[in-house]
């Protein structure tokens, strides 16, 4: 996790980067820091907390590097903060990943000259002493890079203005602006200075003196210079007071436009699942979710497909031969445990991915692309609706009715807003009653349990209430043993087990439950009822009502909460 930015141009650096890093917040935000070439040195500016409560005046210098972190080695604290400096303050470096052997090298390099208990502070180390010995960069990043194991993606800045960098499994994208460079954990932190990126593959390293050079293994490389189809406005809040806020009421736009598939891209994925003798379909957290829901419309095509989280497909990756297909579901395209997985598979690769360039869309054979734009809130909202909009219309093309099916997701998507809008007062109302629950049950059946599941997560992240869900049948097998006087229990009243559930609601209330209901028809005896339209894709109109009522209950919970940066977590997990 963590985020970097590092900028050489004309303007303040620390202006510049300050602001990058804002943008990078999702990726963790425990501490920050920024260090820029000054005149006559470097200067360094770190400590606890966002880059806005750590540098509140300028640095002067016009190239610099910064950092927010969210921490692995070491604690919370100053001197864990990134940037870290050589012995001699000359050199500063920020990095992202972990380096797997850093305590033999601390003891190579001598424990006397660290300052922080992180893995991080070997790099500056280490370049310090290949300075010692050759004026070379190319050759200095080289012998660094052989030296380290595990992941990285680390920007050093020298006092004298160059600038080193290299990635190995954690993403660094060079921006390439009029006069003015950009190396950042992704597009968004320049994207309102230049549109052009080069992405950079694994191993690379780049050395940026004048201009830009790009090496790996010690040969010179031209990557492409690709134009970014997301711009710096989609990155901004466009006046709501949070990212999840507004990524939650763009829907309707971002399922339009996840229905609008390439063409020839839809094809190929199409035939890679048609030739695959078994289908794997995995992700982490609501991209599993998403996972399940697709493996769920697949069956119904006649695949043969299976359904597990990466972190535990991994456990079974034999199993998986060269005739199988893995369908790896990610906003980010970043996350550890799927990258980690598809490296140790001989089998054919389709990503259902947001983050055009990201690592698992280069590594995987073919991508189907979520179009949501950038997606900056923690929690997420958009990018989860778009991934089940592509696994809908992939169960349509599969079944050769993609023209219809896009016809339906488009209607879906054009009763976001209105479903947004009729249940606004409702989920008021449910959101004050549920803030001060300690305990929250969701419950659903067929499809609807996935719902719930993310419905679940989504509340627990971000207002910090326990939540479990369960499909509704699971729920009198144990669990009903938790529902006393005024114990919330949320049921999705919809598709094939909807009378089961309302059964299962029933028993809930007659112990005590509060139950609340979401179906296309009010009925009576609920605390609230919200009630969404009928639609062929009912999963999800169900998931924007349950992200804004899990956003106004966080808001409604504790003003200091920020749904954006829920504690702890990260929104690209890079570290398995
Ligand atoms: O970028 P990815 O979709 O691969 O991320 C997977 C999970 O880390 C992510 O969905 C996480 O669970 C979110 N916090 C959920 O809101």
């Amino acid at each position: 996790m963590c985020g970097i930015v590092c900028y050489t141009g004309e303007k303040n650096a620390s202006k510049v980067i300050k602001k990058g890093l804002e943008k990078l917040e999702y990726r963790g935000y425990d501490s920050a820091g920024i260090a820029t070439v000054g005149n006559p040195s470097l200067k360094v500016s770190k400590g606890e907390g966002t880059i806005n409560q750590v540098l509140n005046k300028e640095l002067d210098g016009n190239t610099g590097i910064g950092h927010t972190r969210w921490a692995t080695h070491g604690k919370v604290n100053k001197t864990n903060a990134h940037p870290h400096t050589c012995s001699k303050e000359k050199i500063a470096v920020v990095h992202n990943g972990i380096i797997d052997n850093h305590e033999e090298l601390r003891k190579e390099l001598g424990e006397e000259r660290f300052k922080s208990e992180t893995d991080t502070e070997v790099i500056p180390h280490l370049i310090e002493e290949q300075l010692k010995k050759t004026d070379d960069l190319e050759k200095l990043c080289r012998n660094v890079i052989n030296k380290l194991e595990g992941s990285y993606a680390a920007v050093a800045v020298l006092d004298t203005g160059e600038k080193i960098a290299f990635r190995k499994g954690s993403p660094l994208v060079l921006g390439v602006g009029e006069d003015e460079y950009f190396l950042t954990s992704d597009v968004t932190p320049f994207l309102e200075h230049t549109r052009k990126a080069v992405f950079l593959e694994e191993e690379d390293y780049v050395i940026i003196k004048d201009d830009y050079q790009i090496y790996n293994s010690g040969e010179k490389i031209d990557r492409e210079v690709k134009q970014v189809d997301w711009n710096a406005e989609q990155a901004s809040k466009k006046g709501y007071d949070h990212y999840m806020h507004k990524e939650i009421e763009e829907q309707t736009e971002t399922v339009k436009r996840a229905a609008f598939q390439d063409r020839k891209d839809l094809q190929k994925a199409v035939k890679l699942i048609e030739e695959a003798e078994k289908v794997y379909i995995t992700g982490c957290g609501t991209s599993s979710f998403a996972a399940e829901l697709g493996a769920s419309y697949l069956r119904e095509t006649g695949t043969d497909v299976e359904v597990e989280q990466a972190h535990e497909l991994e456990y079974r990756k034999d199993e998986i031969s060269e005739d199988d297909l893995v369908i790896s579901m990610s906003q980010s395209g970043e996350t550890a445990d799927l990258l980690s997985l598809l490296n140790k598979v001989d089998a054919e690769t389709l990503a259902i991915v947001n983050v055009v360039g990201s690592t698992l869309d280069r590594n995987s054979r073919q991508s189907l692309y979520i179009n949501a734009g950038p997606e900056i809130g923690v929690a997420s909202t958009k990018a989860f609706t778009g991934q089940l909009t592509v696994l809908k219309l992939l169960q349509y093309a599969l079944e050769d009715k993609t023209e219809e099916g896009r016809k339906e997701l488009v209607q879906t998507s054009e009763k976001i807003s209105e479903t947004l809008e009729n249940s606004r007062e409702t989920v008021r109302e449910a959101s004050k009653y549920l803030s001060d629950k300690e305990d929250v049950y969701f419950i659903g059946r067929h499809r609807s349990r996935f719902v719930s599941k993310e419905a679940s997560l989504k509340l627990k992240e971000i207002s910090y209430i326990h939540s479990e869900a369960f499909p509704g049948g699971e729920f009198k097998h144990g669990t009903l043993a938790l529902v006393e006087q005024g114990t919330p229990v949320i049921g999705i009243l919809t598709g094939k087990g909807e009378n089961d559930t309302l059964s299962n609601l029933v028993e809930a209330k007659s112990r005590g439950a509060d139950i609340i209901g979401i179906g296309t028809e009010e009925k009576t005896g609920f605390k609230h009822f919200i009630e969404i339209p009928e639609d062929s894709n009912t999963e999800i109109l169900e998931t924007v009502v349950f992200q804004l009522l899990a956003y106004r209950t966080a808001l409604n919970r504790d003003k200091d909460i920020n749904p954006d940066r829920p504690r702890n977590l990260a929104k690209s997990v890079t570290v398995k």
